[in-house]
């Protein structure tokens, strides 16, 4: 079910079936007929209908199988019950796709017959989309196979949709904001064509230059991703995620059926496949709008135009908050703006034009903008003053925009009463930029240059793991045979030694003399723990020393500790003392790598301590991770100038944590079987001293095998 699939015959197909086309215009089985015609689909249209007749003018056929020519598509709209009969017919028909408008499948506790319909389509050479799904839309085709209220007009942004209801509302949305879809499919329950499949597709049509997925959970997540990674180099991908708050999860889950992957760790792999993650529809569809159209910045300064000074602050504040980078040479500025304003006007940026500028001063400092090669795009702003009218500056507005098309990225906002609103919503119906709110500008000209900064980034170089697999297999196998799910503390530190992570040094003393030979050869200082089975709170039984610097110390240490364990439990059994390696102090960090129920391996850092429990500072990627990736985790936590080293301190060795992120990240993508390890607590030195994992916990699981990706 997960191999790449060419479904250009679902988004492109020569004819198309309605299976339940009826002709009682209350039902779905008609509208999908009526949305077929009014689209303008040129393929031929065969309704299937039993009672035979005619729909909007079509022959109506009793069987699929009646068909003169090729039925790349079926679109099913009958009762559950009957759709694996109709995909029979379907298949004696040669249908390459079902496209299964039909609830009542898995969503509701019905997966079995779902499966049955997908396993007997996949060996009849046929691709399922759905069930549960109001459709798919297709520019290429000028096909509208869906029940929604009609009228989408074809343009630039595909829309890919988990949510039938708010699928179909995006609809009437879509038209109302003039916003022009290359397709818009509903995948539903996913039971055969996912998110990935339709992406294939979308990567490759050049119409598509946005892609806005609308996600409840995530299944096959690591295919998901690698299929994410690859797109957002050549397009633009803005992702909405419901889910996020715990309650929404659970509303998610129980929903579609699917499980809502945790939101930290689906933030943090979108981050990493280059998505822009939007908090709402209205941002993701302002910023899909805008992304369809605008040009690619030539670079990364931006400029402000405006004549009222608080909304140029405000609008600094929103380009610090969407990491828009506000162009800064002075003089520059100064010399290309002297001739627009006056003298108590900032040429700073945010240029401030003052309430006395006229249309021409803006028109003059937009121009100066889009010729200054330093001067990569354009904010402009506009508070409704008494000194010209709205209508001009609407003009001027749609005079600049098309200067600007095609070369530099612009937004606008116009803040201001009833006209300006008017104004604003004229504007954005024409396809302009425009937005009442400066936040919303902003926030579109950061998902620009979010973007931007993706798609120039360097192809990941994954190195390839250096660690004996079959080595460490052997330590899980055996185990495994003891019939464990867990790894001993001394089989957890075989495999830290195998994967190269270096831990404390220690060693099992029986008698006094292994215990002076152990500490001389592990090297001073020292602590020694009391090995036995009878004695399990060491430090009250007196059974721990620390720091031990010499000989003599480790001698009186040894014979204190025997006293102490006898005195405390006369009978207890005492195998000897753990001799081990003084760990000096350094920064603790922890490091975990598990399989995801949504991503499958991934990897997460975090500082320990307080930082990790009360402040869940952490990061995650999905695995493996390059070294860059991995640093890039690690440097997202908010406490990350701790490794950089504060007050004077020294930077940390952050390569060794980097190394560790790596392997573990490896490690949990060849053995699957190893469902969590953690690295707790790494302590981080100074740069060039290393890292030492103090406790590593290794849990296994079931091994559901390698997901292709
Ligand atoms: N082949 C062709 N036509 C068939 C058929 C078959 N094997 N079996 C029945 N039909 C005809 C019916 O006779 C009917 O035609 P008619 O209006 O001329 O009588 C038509 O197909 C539809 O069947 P009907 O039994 O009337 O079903 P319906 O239209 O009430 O409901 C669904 C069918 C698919 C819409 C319904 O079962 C359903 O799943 N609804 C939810 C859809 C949904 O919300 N999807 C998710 C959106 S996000």
């Amino acid at each position: 079910m997960n191999e790449q699939t060419d479904i250009r015959s679902l988004f492109e197909p020569r004819g198309v079936a309605v299976i339940g086309a009826s002709s009682n215009p209350a039902k779905i089985g008609y509208k999908i007929v009526e949305n077929m015609i009014a689209s303008g689909y040129q393929g031929e249209i065969y309704p299937i209908n039993p009672k035979g007749g005619e729909i909007l003018g079509r022959p109506v056929l009793k069987s699929v199988v009646d068909a003169a020519g090729p039925v790349d598509m079926a679109v099913i709209t009958i009762p559950a019950q009957f759709v694996y009969g109709a995909a029979e017919e379907c298949a004696q028909a040669g249908v390459k796709n079902l496209v299964v408008i039909t609830s009542g499948f898995s969503e509701v506790g019905d997966a079995e017959e779902e499966k049955r319909l997908v396993e007997f389509s996949r060996q009849h050479g046929m691709r399922v989309l759905g069930p549960n799904i109001f459709g798919i839309y297709s520019a290429a085709a000028a096909m509208d196979a869906t029940f929604g209220p009609g009228g989408i007009l074809p343009g630039h942004v595909a829309i890919v949709t988990q949510s039938g209801a708010l699928g179909i509302a995006m609809i009437g949305k879509t038209a109302a904001e003039s916003l022009g879809l290359s397709a818009l499919v509903s995948i539903g329950n996913k039971s055969d064509l996912d998110e990935a499949d339709v992406l294939g597709y979308l990567a490759e049509d050049d119409a598509t230059k946005v892609i806005l997925l609308y996600i409840e959970g995530v299944k096959n997540g690591d295919r998901l991703a690698a299929m994410l990674k690859q797109i957002t180099k050549r397009k633009h991908v803005v992702v909405i995620k419901s889910g996020r708050s715990k309650r929404g999860a659970m509303a998610a889950a129980s929903h579609t059926g699917s499980l809502a992957g945790a939101d930290d760790i689906f933030d943090s792999v979108m981050r990493q496949c280059g998505v822009l993650r939007a908090t709402s529809v209205q941002e993701a569809f302002n910023w899909a709008r805008f992304l369809a159209d605008a040009p690619l910045p030539p670079g990364p300064n931006a400029v402000i135009i405006t004549n009222g000074g608080g909304i140029g602050v405000l609008a600094t504040d929103a380009c610090e908050l969407y990491n828009v980078n506000l162009y800064d040479d002075q003089p520059k500025l100064r010399e290309t703006f002297k001739g627009v304003m006056p003298d108590f006007g900032s040429s700073k940026n945010p240029v401030d034009l003052t309430e006395q500028a006229a249309v021409d001063d803006y028109a003059q400092a937009l121009d100066a903008v889009r010729t200054s090669p330093e001067m990569h795009a354009c904010l402009a702003l506009y508070c409704e003053t008494a000194l010209f009218d709205t209508e001009q500056f609407a003009s001027l507005l749609r005079r600049q925009y098309a200067r600007f098309r095609g070369k530099k990225p612009i937004v606008f906002s116009l803040f201001g009463g009833e006209k300006i609103e008017a104004t604003t919503q004229t504007l954005r119906k024409e396809g302009i930029p425009v937005f009442a709110d400066v936040y919303e500008a902003v926030s579109s000209l950061g998902a620009l240059y979010q973007s931007w900064r993706n798609l120039g980034r360097e192809e990941d170089v994954l190195d390839e793991p250096t660690f004996d697999v079959e080595a460490i297999r052997a330590v899980l196998q055996s185990a495994r045979a003891d019939g464990r799910s867990f790894l001993l503390a001394d089989e957890a530190s075989n495999v830290a030694e195998l994967l190269g992570i270096s831990m404390p040094r220690s060693t099992v003393a029986r008698n006094l003399e292994e215990a002076v030979s152990a500490a001389e050869d592990i090297g001073y200082p020292v602590v020694m723990k009391v090995v036995s089975k009878d004695i399990i709170h060491k430090s009250d039984a007196g059974g721990v020393a620390l720091d031990l610097e010499n000989r003599e110390e480790v001698i009186d240490a040894f014979q204190a500790i025997m006293r102490s364990c006898r005195a405390y439990k006369a009978d207890a059994a005492i195998e000897g003392v753990e001799v081990a390696e003084m760990v000096k102090a350094g920064v603790e960090t922890i490091l975990g790598a598990r399989q995801d129920a949504s991503f499958g391996p991934t990897v997460m850092f975090g500082l320990g301590g307080i930082y990790v429990e009360v402040m869940k500072d952490v990061a995650f990627r999905a695995a493996p991770v390059s070294n860059k990736e991995a640093l890039n985790m690690i440097s997202e936590i908010r406490s990350y100038p701790l490794l950089l080293g504060v007050r004077g301190e020294k930077r940390k060795d952050i390569e060794s944590v980097v190394q560790v992120a790596t392997t573990l990240g490896h490690l949990v993508n060849v053995c699957r079987e190893i469902s969590d390890i953690e690295v707790n607590p790494l302590v981080v030195y100074d740069h060039g001293n290393g890292a030492k994992a103090l406790d590593v916990r290794i849990l296994l699981g079931e091994d559901k095998g390698v997901n292709p990706s």
